[in-house]
C-alpha cells in the first residue's frame, strides 16, 4: 500500500522572462486561458485529485495570487446587491477551505528545485505532487487524477511525460528508460536538458510530478546545475536506485502558457470547449486568417 498524496506544491516564482513585458509586475501563473488564470486550473487539477493541502512558492506579485484566492467582501456585496448570482457564484466556487492554502516566499529565484524545497517543512516527511501551473493540459480527468491513479499502482516518484522531437531534448529533463509498457516507464537515469545528440531518450518531463520526500535530502544540497539553477530534475536522479522511478504518459493535450504561442493555442483549445464561445471562435479565426 503506497501512502497517499495529500499536498501538492505550485512554484509560481519563476521570472517568466519569455513572456516579459506580461510578466514584468505579475507573475506569469496569473496570466489568463478564456475566464481564469493558469493557477486556477492548477489547484482545480489537484483538488479534483483529492488534493487537501495548496503550497503556493510566491516571489513577485504574491498579493495578487493570494488575493484571488480570498474572500472579496465588497465585491461579494456589489455582485449580490446588483442580482449577478453566476458572477457571485464564480468568484466565491473557486475559494479554498480556510487554511487549505500557504504561501512561501522564494526570497530568491534560484531555480525550480530551490522552490520546491522552500516548501520541506510543510510536506513533513509525505508524498506530495509537484504543479507547474504555466504547462496548462487539457485532460479529462485532470492529468493528477490520472497520475495518483498510476502512483497507487506502481508507488515512488512519478512524473508526467510526453515524446517531443529530439532536435528539443534540450529544452526538457529526459529519461533514461529502463523499461516501458507505452503507459509507464521505469526509468534508471534522467539528464537535465541534453544535447539532441547524447539525450538518452525523446521522453520528456512536463511540469507534473508525485514525488518521495527523500528528494528533499539532496534538494539541501543546493548543487546548481543546468543553467546555474538549483534543478529539481537533478534532486530526482540522485534518488533512482533508492526510490522507484517512472515517467507517466498521460491521456490530454498540454500547453506550455510561459511563451505566446502555447498561450495563445491554450486560449484557442480551452474556449473551443466552452459551449457558447466555439462558433464565434470558429468564425473569429476565419476573420483574421
Ligand atoms: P521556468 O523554467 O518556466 O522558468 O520555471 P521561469 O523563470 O518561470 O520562466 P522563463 O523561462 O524565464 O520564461 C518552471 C516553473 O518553476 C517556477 C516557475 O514559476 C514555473 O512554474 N520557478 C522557477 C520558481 O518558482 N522559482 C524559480 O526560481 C524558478
Amino acid at each position: 500500500m503506497v501512502r497517499p498524496v495529500r499536498k501538492a506544491v505550485f512554484p509560481v516564482a519563476g521570472l517568466g522572462t519569455r513572456f516579459l513585458p506580461a510578466t514584468k509586475a505579475m507573475p506569469k501563473e496569473m496570466l489568463t486561458i478564456v475566464d481564469r488564470p493558469l493557477i486556477q486550473y492548477a489547484v482545480e487539477e489537484a483538488q479534483a485529485a483529492g488534493i487537501e493541502e495548496l503550497i503556493l512558492i510566491t516571489g513577485r506579485g504574491k498579493t495578487v495570487m493570494a488575493d484571488h484566492f480570498d474572500h472579496s467582501f465588497e465585491l461579494a456585496q456589489v455582485l449580490k446587491d446588483r442580482g449577478k448570482t453566476e458572477a457571485l457564484k464564480q468568484i466565491t466556487d473557486l475559494l479554498p477551505e480556510p487554511g487549505q492554502m500557504s504561501f512561501i516566499r522564494q526570497q530568491q529565484p534560484l531555480g525550480l528545485g530551490h522552490a520546491v524545497w522552500c516548501a520541506r517543512n510543510f510536506i513533513q516527511g509525505e508524498p506530495f505532487a509537484v504543479i507547474l501551473a504555466d504547462d496548462l493540459i487539457l485532460a479529462k480527468p485532470g492529468v493528477l487524477t490520472q497520475m495518483v491513479e498510476a502512483y497507487n499502482e506502481v508507488g515512488g516518484n512519478v512524473v508526467a511525460v510526453e515524446d517531443v522531437p529530439r532536435q528539443y531534448t534540450n529544452r526538457y529533463g529526459i529519461l533514461d528508460v529502463e523499461s516501458d509498457d507505452g503507459r509507464l516507464a521505469r526509468a534508471k537515469g534522467l539528464v537535465e536538458k541534453p544535447d539532441p545528440s547524447v539525450a538518452p531518450s525523446t521522453l520528456s518531463i512536463i511540469g507534473r510530478y508525485i514525488l518521495q520526500p527523500e528528494v528533499f535530502d539532496h534538494l539541501a544540497k543546493k548543487e546548481r546545475g543546468a543553467g546555474g539553477e538549483i534543478q529539481l530534475t537533478d534532486a530526482i536522479a540522485k534518488t533512482i536506485g533508492t526510490v522507484p522511478f517512472h515517467g507517466y504518459r498521460f491521456m490530454g493535450e498540454r500547453f506550455d502558457c510561459g511563451q505566446r504561442r502555447g498561450f495563445i493555442e491554450a486560449n484557442i483549445a480551452f474556449a473551443m470547449q466552452v459551449d457558447d464561445l466555439r462558433d464565434q471562435v470558429i468564425e473569429l479565426l476565419r476573420k483574421y486568417a
